[in-house]
């Protein structure tokens, strides 16, 4: 559990895996529930850090991997002091997608930076963090190019063999990283939902989160109130 009475759950995986679409489930599924949630992302999640996620994704610059990696970082250092830790500090829920596992898994491993340097970027930059539950969504890379695109960005732009790296250093990651579940990213969108809400609902009653935060008129009905 994170130091905070807040509860901060991330959504990852390699590029279409299906984040933002799980991500904008879950959040209606838990606002339906009034439970208070912040849905964010990355790189980007302020005005700053959107900013430099213009930088990272356009399709016409070239970008050295080392300063992608402190772009990545510097995003996530102004995201992560102005929206996450005011969000958990405030007993929210935070879901962003991406946070410092696609660091470790874009830069560290298909890069090939190495995990040390970008676990050291990430440590700094997140004040410490570490996600109370990353959900890493795995399709195969042949699935990239089934499923609908718009105009592809600057990571997007990279081959078959880029998006293989990448698949297989969050496969690797997943095994290795705490508190972190791999699923399968091709299950059909309502049965990963169920899958990923039901995840989201252990956690939350494992951290006690519904006692903590909400409302105690919400756990019981009042005195002489309808059933
Ligand atoms: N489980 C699924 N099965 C099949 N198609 C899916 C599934 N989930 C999402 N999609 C489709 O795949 C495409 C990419 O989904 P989505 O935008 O949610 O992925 P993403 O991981 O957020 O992508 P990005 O890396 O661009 O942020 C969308 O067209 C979406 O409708
Ligand atoms: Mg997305």
């Amino acid at each position: 559990m994170s130091a905070q009475p807040g509860v901060f759950v991330v959504m990852e995986g390699p590029d279409k895996s299906g984040k933002s679409t799980q991500a904008l489930l879950l959040v209606r599924a838990l606002r339906r529930r009034s439970v208070p949630v912040v849905h964010t992302r990355e790189p980007g999640g302020t005005s700053l850090a959107e900013a430099v996620r213009d930088i990272l994704l356009d399709p016409d610059r070239k970008i050295d991997p080392l300063a992608e990696l402190f772009l990545y970082e510097a995003s996530r250092a102004q995201h992560t002091r102005e929206i996450i830790l005011p969000a958990l500090r405030a007993g929210k829920i935070v879901l962003s997608e991406r946070y410092t596992m696609a660091s470790l898994a874009y830069q560290g491993c298909a890069r090939g930076l190495g995990l040390a340097v970008v676990r050291t970027l990430n440590r700094v930059a997140s004040c410490g963090l570490v996600p109370d539950l990353t959900l890493v969504l795995d399709i195969p890379e042949s699935e990239f190019g089934s499923r609908p695109r718009g105009s592809l960005d600057r990571i997007e732009r990279e081959g078959a063999d880029f998006r293989m790296k990448v698949r297989q250093a969050y496969r690797r990651l997943s095994r290795a990283e705490p508190r972190t579940l791999l699923v399968n990213g091709r299950l059909p969108v309502a049965e990963l939902h169920e899958l990923i809400a039901s995840k989201v609902d252990g956690l939350l009653q494992k951290e006690d989160f519904m006692k903590r935060v909400m409302p105690p008129e919400r756990e019981s009905s009042p005195p002489g109130g309808e059933d």
